[in-house]
């Protein structure tokens, strides 16, 4: 991988670039490089992602731009947590109809971002999830998991095409309730992962906004790496 950007291809939407290290990414650099008006996404493929991308992204890009990360794993990578095996009232609901999870999906996205990250919810991204909602979802590639009667996780995963144009499983929503206490969380990644295992066909990829140190923790424990850097200007 080059040190400095090399232009790899453009498509319709993106203009991909290869770098060495995420780290290099940053506001000078993105605006010194060709990036034409028409085309919404400049994205960055690296080899190396550095000891920590969500401070990496933090210290080197604004909020000028919105960044988010493609993370990806081969499923004989995915790795359940020490500890998922032990016994919690955590259990799989077996899924409702698809309006169910349709609605549990743009709910909790709803709720997700109105109470962790007001402000980067623009109707663009709400138009977006609806439409994701009614034309991607499916009943066979959406975990519910449930204490009691309680729903306290939801896991979808949709089929779409990566950077090589290549048909890949991505995951495009994971929840766990607040309310998890530490033991029933391990036992829902525990789930979360051999779900995953059994259901997707080989490679999985998702989409990480560089604000949800969260989900980007949760991702990495289980086995993803970063791989991409998707930059969007914002309007
Ligand atoms: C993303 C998400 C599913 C990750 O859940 P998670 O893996 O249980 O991680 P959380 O950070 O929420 O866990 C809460 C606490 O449990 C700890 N924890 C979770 N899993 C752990 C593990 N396997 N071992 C040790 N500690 C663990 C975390 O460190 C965290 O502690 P902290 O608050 O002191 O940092 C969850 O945060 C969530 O639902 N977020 C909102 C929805 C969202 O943003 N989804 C991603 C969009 S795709």
């Amino acid at each position: 991988m080059p040190d400095k950007p090399v232009l790899w291809k453009t498509t319709e939407k993106n203009i991909y670039y290869r770098i060495d290290a995420l780290e290099a990414v940053c506001d000078r650099l993105i605006e010194e490089l060709p990036w034409p008006g028409n085309i919404q996404t400049l994205s960055f493929l690296f080899s190396d992602y550095g000891p920590d991308e969500y401070l990496s992204l933090r210290r080197n890009i604004s909020g000028r731009y919105g960044a988010r990360l493609v993370y990806c794993a081969d499923k004989e990578k995915l790795i359940a947590p020490e500890g998922a095996a032990i016994s919690t009232n955590i259990r799989i609901k077996k899924a409702g109809s698809l309006d169910e999870i349709r609605q549990l999906y743009l709910s909790t996205v709803l709720r997700v971002f109105n109470e962790e990250f007001p402000g980067e919810l623009p109707d663009s991204r709400i138009k977006f999830s609806e439409n994701v909602a009614r034309n991607y979802l499916s009943s066979e590639k959406s975990l519910c998991l449930a204490q009691g009667e309680r729903v306290s996780g939801l896991v979808t995963v949709v089929g779409i095409k990566d950077h090589l144009a290549q048909p890949v499983d991505c995951v495009n929503w994971v929840w766990l309730d607040k309310s998890l206490r530490l033991p029933e969380r391990i036992a829902a990644q525990g789930l979360i992962v051999e779900w995953l295992k059994r259901i997707v066909a080989q490679r999985v990829n998702c989409y990480i906004d560089s604000f949800n140190f969260r989900s980007q923790r949760f991702f990495r424990r289980i086995g993803f790496v970063p791989l991409c850097l998707n930059i969007e200007r914002k309007s």
